[in-house]
């Protein structure tokens, strides 16, 4: 289908986000063909440039963030052609008629598209109307961190609540937008093999790993406030959790799936004072090397406040509390500076019921299926065969059968979660991403855990840069029987 034609405004314009993830991913929708003729993108930001300088920078932009081979200089100068400035100071309403005059004459649905911080979306929505620039049409879209805590999201949400409705505002998880995180959605729903398996009967437990190499990339200010839980799992890992947890939708309006994804939420088991000891580990890096190079600990980073117990890296097991999976722990793990950038979601399936083989191979014996997000995006499912060769009797070796995304189709780029989500914006669709309710139930679950770990004063655990975090979080598993999925 042809993408319908808007008005992108975009408050944010020279920022960070903008720059390395917005452009680039707005170029390659255009490049693709999947940009309709008519759109045209407005930037708006604090910065004194004209028009020229600013689509100078995003030229300088697409340059340095896209690979080589996609940049086409035609291309290039049709998508620059599109884009326009205004300088504007976001907190107070004199300016604003501006974007209404760029609309003037034009029929075609605005999408305000909010890359700053989320303390100004209230100012920005209220000048918005105050100023007519929006329409009945007009969408609004919103970046993370949502609050810091369920009052503050309720404040922020409230903010945008009272100029868009709800089915106009699409609030990103970029998450949602890569390609291996909705293809949980088609592996769960589209194969009956999977369908029929996914519960606490043939289920065992569930892994959930997003592993970053990054530190904090000199933004001290915002993550010392917020820490790993906020920053990662309030967020990325619930949602992952969700379509990993959710019942099957009836169908794919995004209603139907966010209704579902709420259950999951609502039904995940608060922490008590004595599982937060037992079941949760924090940690925080120190100095260590990442690929051979050293790297400072997190209290020593660029602004740092060096009597900070801020966690950079956290790791839990949880469950959620249903007929689906009662007692299936769900364990949860994220860490900056880790050695590898790796997420991946593995399923342990339960062992046979009767087993007749080596009994020194009984820890092989159960299927996993390993779901790759990042990097080489790709599924694997774990089954065990007879090792070859006539002197290894009835021996077991597991061996993947194995979907790598990347071979299976070459000619398919994999699309950067941006340029899935913008299109989506652009064709009003909400699936991918997530509601109020979704934000609010998640930080209730977070609050919880984060009082009671002010009420414990549980400093966090140290970890070296480079290594999988600390000691405890292994313990937390192992003493179940059972470890982190290590083949990396
Ligand atoms: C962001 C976090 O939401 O996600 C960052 O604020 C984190 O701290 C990033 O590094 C990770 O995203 P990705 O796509 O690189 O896994």
């Amino acid at each position: 289908d042809a993408t319908p034609e808007i008005d992108l405004a975009l408050f944010g314009a020279m920022g960070d986000l903008a720059m390395r993830k917005l452009y680039p991913a707005l170029y390659n929708l255009d490049r693709d063909g999947l940009l309709a003729a008519e759109t045209r993108v407005l930037g708006l930001a604090r910065q004194e440039i004209d028009g020229d300088a600013f689509r100078q920078r995003v030229e300088e932009a697409l340059d340095k963030y896209l690979k080589p081979g996609n940049l086409d200089q035609q291309c290039v100068k049709r998508f620059i052609a599109r884009l326009e400035y205004i300088q504007l100071d976001f907190a107070t309403v004199e300016g604003y008629e501006a974007i209404r005059e760029w609309r003037e004459g034009v029929s075609r649905p605005m999408t305000v598209y909010l890359a700053v911080p989320a303390a100004i979306y209230g100012d920005i929505c209220g000048n918005l109307e105050a100023s007519e620039s929006l329409d009945n049409q007009s969408r609004v879209v919103v970046e993370k961190p949502i609050g810091y805590d369920l009052e503050s999201s309720q404040e922020i949400n409230d903010a945008i609540g009272a100029v868009f409705p709800e089915e106009r505002i699409y609030r990103i998880d970029h998450y949602l937008g890569k390609e291996t995180v909705q293809n949980l959605i088609a592996l769960r729903f589209a194969n009956p093999l999977f369908g029929n398996q996914w519960n606490q009967n043939q289920i065992s437990h569930v892994e959930i790993t997003v592993a970053e190499q990054v530190g904090i990339e000199g933004r001290w200010g915002y993550f010392d406030k917020a820490g790993q839980l906020r920053d990662m799992v309030q967020n990325h890992l619930l949602q992952l959790l969700c379509l990993i947890a959710m019942d099957p939708p009836s169908n794919l309006d995004a209603d139907a799936i966010r209704d579902e994804k709420v259950k999951v939420l609502k039904a995940l088991k608060p922490f008590s004072r004595d599982s937060i000891g037992r079941d949760v580990v924090r940690g925080q890096y120190t100095a260590g090397s990442i690929d051979g190079t050293s790297v400072p600990g997190y209290l020593d980073e660029e602004g740092s406040d060096t009597e900070s117990r801020t966690e950079t890296f956290v790791a839990m097991k949880t469950e959620v509390a249903n007929w689906r999976w009662a007692g299936v722990p769900f364990y949860l793990r994220t860490g900056k500076r880790m050695p590898d950038k790796l997420s991946q979601i593995i399923i342990h399936f339960r062992q046979q019921p009767h087993y007749i083989f080596d009994p020194d191979q009984r820890d092989l014996a159960a299927n996993k299926l390993i779901i790759r997000l990042q990097p080489e995006e790709g599924i694997a499912l774990q089954v065990l065969t007879k090792d070859g060769g006539l002197d290894k009797g009835m021996r077991l070796r597991p061996g993947p059968l194995h979907l790598d995304f990347n071979s299976a189709f070459p000619k398919s780029r994999i699309p950067d979660a941006y340029e899935r989500l913008l299109l989506e914006v652009m064709k009003g669709q909400q699936y991918l991403f997530v509601r109020r309710d979704e934000i609010e139930h998640a930080w209730r679950w977070c609050d919880k855990l984060v009082a009671g770990w002010a009420e414990r004063d549980i400093p966090p655990r140290r970890y070296p840069a480079g290594s999988w975090g600390p000691v405890a979080s292994i313990a937390m598993i192992t003493k179940d029987g059972r470890s982190w999925y290590e083949d990396y």
